[in-house]
């Protein structure tokens, strides 16, 4: 009958533009073999930034960080800390009480950097981040004190000394000008003397990565790798001083910062992105740069959903075809989104809620199964990129001790592991599949990176290096 005739028209319809959704996501989800592949591309580029030769071919810089030991419970002090690069800009006193482990004690203000000064000049950042330390010892009733400082300057920098850092260039959302090539504590030390408000006797430059590590190694002394999946997305770990050709000495071991959010750079990832990676790439502030960042990382994850749900609404396959306005502004969805759609606690209402909320009127109840299964496919491959990058990580530490098992703990900070509700499975899922020798444990770090910078700068002070 014509009735039968229309219901199969329909559920014809239904199949083929099932077929052509789940044909979309296929290519954004990836096999075990090319996870496989991931990690060997990763360990390959590993060892060749760390040999002198071929370092500057690498996509990898794996950065000295001159960071060598880890504390050991006599460092003690008041310490100044600044975290700049991850989701906020925080300045800290740390007081750190010989003794007993543990014995940290923290105050922190948080500021924020307008966009303007984040895209300004560094005249102006730097001056700005000075008004802030100033605001700060006024607040602890410190005026003027002139205390070592720890800076948690969270972007790739050439190290020659714990106390330089050479930014090489800036990442994320930052792009302020006159700062790449230069020394970021001379910019600083500029800045300060130009407001004569109060010394800076000492500043150790520390990656994010490596204060997590720090704050880690603090409690656990097997804690020799540190991560940061958030805002942007790199990991340093311990490394035999004989395999960091670029430093003299063989003896014991040295943190290297791997910066490994520009892997890919070399086309090693172009086999596995999609023309939604392409899109995100081309549309963010350093096209062709940090290509792994940029399919693992909250900054990005967002827009990759975004631009795949343009295509399923170009198609007819989504929102009934028409086209909310609302879906073609950059970095709607934010990373903190994507974490609630897909948290299993939610009804398909309260994602439909979360789409209105973002302007995304009209959505059906298949609209929002469809969304959420978006998210899950783009956030698991994010995961699991990360996973087969640390699996190569681990692997190294493993071999380059000649062991069989390594038993090692990664310190973790970031807005994106610890918020989104599957992230951190899916990554330590991948990981163990791909480096079975490895028994890797995780430790989630509060206020790693300040903390952390402040334990450096205190070790570099124990040490007599800071000149107190
Ligand atoms: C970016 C920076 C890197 C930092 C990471 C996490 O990848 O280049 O230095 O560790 O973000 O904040």
């Amino acid at each position: 009958s014509k009735g039968a005739a229309m219901v199969t028209a329909v559920a014809f319809r239904f199949a083929a533009q099932q077929a052509e959704r789940q044909r979309i996501l296929d290519t954004l989800r990836l096999s075990r073999q090319q996870l496989l592949e991931v990690k060997r591309r990763m360990s390959e580029q590993m060892l060749r930034g760390l040999s002198k030769q071929t370092h500057e071919q690498s996509s990898l810089k794996m950065l000295p960080t001159y960071v060598r030991s880890t504390p050991d419970g006599t460092e003690h002090g008041d310490f100044l800390a600044l975290d700049l690069g991850g989701s906020s800009f925080r300045v800290l006193l740390v007081r750190i009480e010989s003794g007993e482990r543990n014995n940290v004690d923290m105050h922190h203000k948080i500021y924020s950097i307008p966009q303007e000064f984040m895209q300004g000049t560094g005249d102006e950042l730097f001056s700005h981040i000075v008004t802030c330390i100033a605001d700060f010892l006024e607040y602890m009733g410190m005026r003027g004190a002139s205390l070592p400082l720890g800076f948690t300057f969270s972007f790739p920098c050439h190290q020659s000394k714990l106390d330089e850092g050479i930014l090489l260039q800036w990442t994320k959302g930052f792009k302020a000008s006159g700062c790449e090539g230069q020394d970021v504590v001379t910019l600083l030390k500029e800045a300060t003397r130009c407001k004569g408000e109060f010394d800076l006797s000492f500043v150790a430059v520390v990656n994010d990565t490596v204060g997590t590590m720090m704050t880690c190694g603090y409690e656990d002394c097997q804690c020799e790798v540190g991560l940061i999946v958030g805002t942007g997305t790199n990991i340093c770990y311990m490394e035999e001083m004989q395999n960091v050709e670029l430093v003299e000495g063989d003896d014991g071991r040295m943190c290297v910062n791997m910066e490994w959010g520009a892997f890919g750079e070399n086309g090693e990832l172009d086999d596995f992105c999609t023309k939604f990676d392409q899109e995100v790439d081309e549309f963010s502030n350093y096209p062709g740069k940090q290509r792994y960042e940029k399919m693992i990382s909250g900054m990005y994850l967002g827009e990759i959903v975004r631009n795949v749900l343009i295509e399923f609404t170009a198609k007819g396959l989504l929102f009934r075809g028409k086209d909310p306005e609302r879906l073609r502004t950059r970095g709607i969805f934010e990373t903190k989104f994507l974490s609630q759609i897909e948290s299993d606690r939610l009804a398909m209402r309260q994602i439909r809620s979360i789409l209105q909320h973002l302007g995304l009127t009209g959505s059906t109840c298949d609209d929002s199964v469809l969304v959420k299964e978006v998210c899950a496919v783009v956030s698991r491959r994010a995961a699991q990129l990360c996973g087969a990058g640390l699996a190569a990580v681990v692997e190294k530490i493993r071999q380059s001790r000649n062991l069989n098992q390594l038993s090692v703990t990664v310190g973790v900070d970031g807005t994106l592991y610890k918020r989104h509700p599957h992230f951190s499975s899916i990554m330590q899922e991948t990981l163990q599949d791909l480096a079975p020798q490895c028994q890797v444990t995780f430790h989630k770090s509060e206020d790693g990176s300040g903390k952390g910078a402040a334990l450096i700068t205190a070790v570099a002070c124990r040490m007599d290096r800071c000149g107190q």
